[in-house]
Order: structure tokens, then C-alpha cells, then sequence
């Protein structure tokens, strides 16, 4: 798998081949991560394309993508195993109809275990290992991050009633996170950092190239240029690059060539998020030069 990607500039070309355009930053992270196999917290504003990094990672290696989507209150039900409680149900109205007895044994066993994606990928048994998304793990509560860590730790879920399944091959882990809280010191240690930033305006332009291959370069580098204005003001959610991208397929949409200011205000909704954003945006428009 490693041997796949054998250089940092490797993983860039890969993944460019397949519309992420990475730094150099992120690159490293991503061959290291590889090489070393630890996994990856990438941290990073809203929008800055940590969720899309760990997707293309997986498309690159030709491998499944196992996403968790972490939120308050993600138990190990979620995250680890469940059991089909439904089917165990019937099992036992079916068994009771033809005057037959299951045990606990019967019930809880692989018949009716239910994986999630952390069992999915120590059971996982392709060519390669898959790739495991970790996404937005800040939103998930304390007692979750000590769960993973766990997992992560032995490469192995024990299901107390069947016995313990350990990861073949084990997965490459991404976890992402915006910070919205601290995450645990133990998780942080354990793995490879990146931190995303907003790139810079020449890559900007080049992301937009590809998503918006019939707009204008001229059109696509006053957008560029002015994502970077929005993002200079003080605003409560400065536009990531999902929001520059959807500006620049708003501002197609409309038929515009070039960024005039009634264009820019019908528009705007794809950029800027609360009316408090807007107003600063709209006041800024008076001495900012479009056009
Ligand atoms: N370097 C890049 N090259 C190509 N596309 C990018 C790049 N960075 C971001 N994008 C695009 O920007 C969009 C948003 O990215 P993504 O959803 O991965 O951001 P995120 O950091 O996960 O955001 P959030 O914190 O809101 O979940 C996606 O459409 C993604 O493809
Ligand atoms: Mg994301």
C-alpha cells in the first residue's frame, strides 16, 4: 500500500489527479501518515476541506471509505457494534411458535450482530485496509475519545458474548476535527497533526479552475480575490473554500462573466451565512473595487 504512494510528491500528483489539490504540508502528512501508519488529526476551519482530504485518500488507495460521523451523544452502539434487536425478536416468536428455546447464546451471536464502522473495519477483509473517517470527532463527548482511543490502541473489538476480532490489516484512520472543543491530550499524542489552513489565493483559483472548468479565469480570480476580502473582515463565519466553490457555481448560474456588484449582492447567500456577516460584507462593497 505504501509502496503505492512512495514519495510525498507522489501523494500530490495522486491526489490532484483526483481534483484535491494538496500542499505541500498536506502532503507530508499524508505520505507520513501512510509510512508510518498512525493515524491523521487533521484540524482546520469550516470548509477547508478535511472531510473531502480523507475521501480522496481512499479513492487514491482504492479503498472502502468507513465513515463515522461524530456528534454529542455518539455511544459505542454507534461507533463499535450493535445487535439486531429486531431480529432477535422474531427469532424468539419464531422459535417459540414451533415450541423451541433459544438461549443468550443463540441471541447474541453473530446471526444478529450488527457491525459499526469501527468492527467494520477490524472484520474488514479486502486486499487493502480501509480507510477510516473519523469525522468532526470534537462534537463527540469525552467518554467517546477514551472509546477510540482504545480501538485505535489494540486494533481490535471485543465483543464480550462472541470473543475479540482483530484487524487483519489495520485501518488508515483520519480524524477530523474544528476545534469547537480541546480534544484529549491521549488522542493528540497518539497521532500524526496537520492543520488545515484557508490556502492560499493562487491555489483558490486553481480549486475553482476545477470545479468550474467553463467559468471565466477572469471571473474565477475577482472571486479568488474576493473570498479573500470576505475572509479579511471580521465576519462570524468566514467562507471556507465549499463556500467560494458554490459562490462560483451561483455566480455561473446567473450567466455573470465578470463580478459587478448587483451580481455580487444576488449571490451573496452562497458566501456569507448570517445577516450580521452580510451587512459587514455589503458595507465593505463601497470601498472595495469590483469589476
Ligand atoms: N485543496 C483542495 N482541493 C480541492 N478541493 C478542495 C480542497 N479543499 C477543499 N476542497 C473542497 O471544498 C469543499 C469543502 O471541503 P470539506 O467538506 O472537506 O471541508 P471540511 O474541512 O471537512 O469542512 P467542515 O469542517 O465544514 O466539515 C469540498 O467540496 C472539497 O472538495
Ligand atoms: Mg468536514
Amino acid at each position: 500500500m505504501t509502496d503505492e504512494l512512495a514519495s510525498i510528491d507522489e501523494v500530490r500528483r495522486r491526489f490532484d489527479a483526483h481534483d484535491y489539490l494538496a500542499d505541500e504540508g498536506m502532503a507530508t502528512a499524508v505520505f507520513l501518515t501512510l509510512r508510518l501508519g498512525l493515524p491523521l488529526l487533521l484540524e482546520g476551519e469550516p470548509g477547508v476541506g478535511k472531510t473531502a482530504a480523507a475521501q480522496v485518500l481512499a479513492e487514491v488507495l482504492d479503498a472502502p471509505l468507513v465513515r463515522l460521523q461524530c456528534y454529542e451523544g455518539l455511544t459505542a452502539n454507534e461507533a463499535l457494534y450493535d445487535w439486531n434487536h429486531q431480529r432477535q425478536l422474531l427469532a424468539i416468536r419464531l422459535a417459540e411458535s414451533q415450541h423451541q428455546q433459544l438461549t443468550e447464546a443463540d441471541l447474541f451471536s453473530e446471526e444478529f450482530l450488527v457491525e459499526r464502522p469501527i468492527l467494520r473495519c477490524v472484520r474488514y477483509d479486502g486486499p487493502r485496509p480501509p480507510v477510516l473517517l473519523i469525522d468532526e470527532v470534537d462534537r463527540a463527548d469525552d467518554e467517546f475519545e477514551a472509546l477510540l482511543l482504545e480501538a485505535l490502541g489494540e486494533g481490535s473489538v471485543t465483543v464480550p458474548e462472541i470473543g475479540t476480532f482483530t484487524a487483519r490489516q489495520p485501518p488508515i484512520v483520519v480524524l477530523t476535527s474544528n476545534r469547537s472543543r480541546e480534544l484529549h491530550d491521549a488522542l493528540r499524542r497518539r497521532c500524526l497533526y496537520h492543520w488545515l489552513d484557508f490556502p492560499e489565493p493562487e491555489r483558490v483559483v486553481a480549486i475553482l479552475r476545477r470545479t468550474a472548468p467553463s467559468a471565466s479565469a477572469a471571473l474565477i480570480e475577482s472571486a479568488a480575490q474576493f473570498v479573500g476580502h470576505v475572509r479579511a473582515l471580521d465576519l462570524e463565519k468566514p467562507p471556507g473554500v465549499a463556500e467560494a466553490i458554490n459562490w462560483v457555481a451561483a455566480l455561473s448560474a446567473l450567466g455573470a462573466t465578470e463580478l459587478v456588484r448587483d451580481v455580487v449582492v444576488a449571490t451573496l447567500g452562497a458566501v456569507v451565512k448570517t445577516p450580521d456577516d452580510r451587512e459587514l460584507v455589503l458595507e465593505s462593497l463601497d470601498s472595495y473595487a469590483l469589476g
